[in-house]
C-alpha cells in the first residue's frame, strides 16, 4: 500500500498521460451503458432493480457524502504534497474545491430524501471514480504543471472562469428549485418550474456541464478536458432519461417546449 502511494506521488506527466487516454475511453463506455441501459438514468428512483438486490442500499444523505468526499480528501492531499509553489493553479484547484464542497457536505444536507435510499454498488463506483479523479487534480496542478502569473489574464483563463462560475451559479439554483419542490418529510415528484426550467428537464446537469467544459477551457489541460468528458457524457444521457421520465410520469401535464438539456435543440 505504502509502495503504491509513493509511485503515484511521483508518477510524471507521460505516464499520466497514458493513463488519461484509458481512461477517457472509459468515460465513453460509462455513456454507452448509460445509453443501452434505459432504466440505468433513473434507477436511483427505482426500488427494485438488479443492483440494489445484488448489493443492498444506503441511506441516501450517507450515499451522496460517502460518495464525494474521497475526492475533496484526493485533491487536497495530492496538491498539497505536489512540489509546486504556491500559483495561479491555487486558483484553479480551489475553484474546483469550492464545487465539491457544495456537493460534498452541503447539498446532502439539504436534500429531502427522508426514508430513500441508493443503491450500494453505484456509490461504491462513484467512490471509486471519485478517488480516481481526485488524485488526477491533485497531482497534476500540486505536481505536474505550473501556469505563469500572466495566465490569469489570458483570454482562456477568463472565459473559462467566466463559464465555470455561471455554471455553478446554474447548478445550484436548479438544484435549489428542486430542493424546494418537497415540503419537510415529502418524497414525491413534481414538475420544476422557473429560471432554467423554462427551457430545460434537467438544468442543473446544464450547469454542470457549462462548469466542467469551462474548467477544461481555463485550464487548456488534457486533464481538465477529460474531466469534462468524464462529467458531461453521463449527464447528457442522464438528463435524456430524466425528460423522458418526465414526459412519461406526468404527460400532457408536462410543458412540451422544454427540451432535456441543451435548450431549444436536445
Ligand atoms: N459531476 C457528476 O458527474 C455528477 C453526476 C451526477 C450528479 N451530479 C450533480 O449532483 C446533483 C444532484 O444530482 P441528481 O442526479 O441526484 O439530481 P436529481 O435527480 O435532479 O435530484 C436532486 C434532488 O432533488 C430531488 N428531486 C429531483 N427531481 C425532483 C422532482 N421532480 N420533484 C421533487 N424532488 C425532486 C431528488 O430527490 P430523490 O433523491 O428523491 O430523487 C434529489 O434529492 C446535480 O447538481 C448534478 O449536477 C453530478
Amino acid at each position: 500500500m505504502m509502495e503504491l502511494l509513493h509511485k503515484l506521488e511521483i508518477l510524471d506527466l507521460a505516464s499520466l498521460n497514458h493513463f488519461l487516454y484509458f481512461w477517457l475511453g472509459l468515460s465513453v463506455i460509462s455513456g454507452l451503458i448509460i445509453l443501452l441501459g434505459k432504466q440505468l438514468p433513473i434507477s436511483n428512483r427505482i426500488e427494485n432493480t438488479f443492483i440494489r438486490k445484488l448489493g443492498g442500499s444506503i441511506d441516501k444523505k450517507t450515499g451522496w457524502m460517502l460518495m464525494e468526499v474521497p475526492i475533496l480528501i484526493m485533491v487536497i492531499y495530492y496538491y498539497v504534497i505536489g512540489d509546486q509553489p504556491l500559483n495561479v493553479s491555487a486558483v484553479i484547484v480551489a475553484a474546483f474545491l469550492i464545487h465539491y464542497f457544495n456537493r460534498a457536505i452541503i447539498f446532502p444536507q439539504r436534500i429531502k430524501v427522508k426514508g430513500k435510499t441508493m443503491p450500494v454498488i453505484s456509490m461504491l463506483a462513484s467512490t471509486v471514480f471519485y478517488i480516481i479523479n481526485g488524485y488526477i487534480i491533485g497531482h497534476y496542478f500540486g505536481s505536474l504543471t505550473s501556469y505563469p502569473i500572466e495566465w490569469l489574464y489570458d483570454p482562456r483563463f477568463i472565459i473559462g472562469m467566466t463559464m465555470f462560475i455561471t455554471g455553478f451559479i446554474i447548478n445550484i439554483q436548479s438544484d435549489n428549485i428542486l430542493i424546494n419542490l418537497r415540503k419537510p418529510g415529502e418524497t414525491e415528484y413534481k414538475i420544476p418550474y422557473g429560471k432554467c426550467y423554462k427551457y430545460v428537464s434537467c438544468p442543473n446537469y446544464m450547469g454542470e456541464c457549462i462548469e466542467w467544459i469551462g474548467f477544461a477551457i481555463m485550464t487548456w489541460s488534457f486533464v481538465g478536458f477529460v474531466y469534462a468528458a468524464w462529467v458531461v457524457i453521463p449527464l447528457f444521457f442522464q438528463a435524456r432519461g430524466a425528460h423522458q421520465w418526465y414526459k412519461d410520469k406526468f404527460q400532457e401535464e408536462y410543458p412540451t417546449e422544454r427540451k432535456a438539456i441543451i435548450p431549444h435543440l436536445i
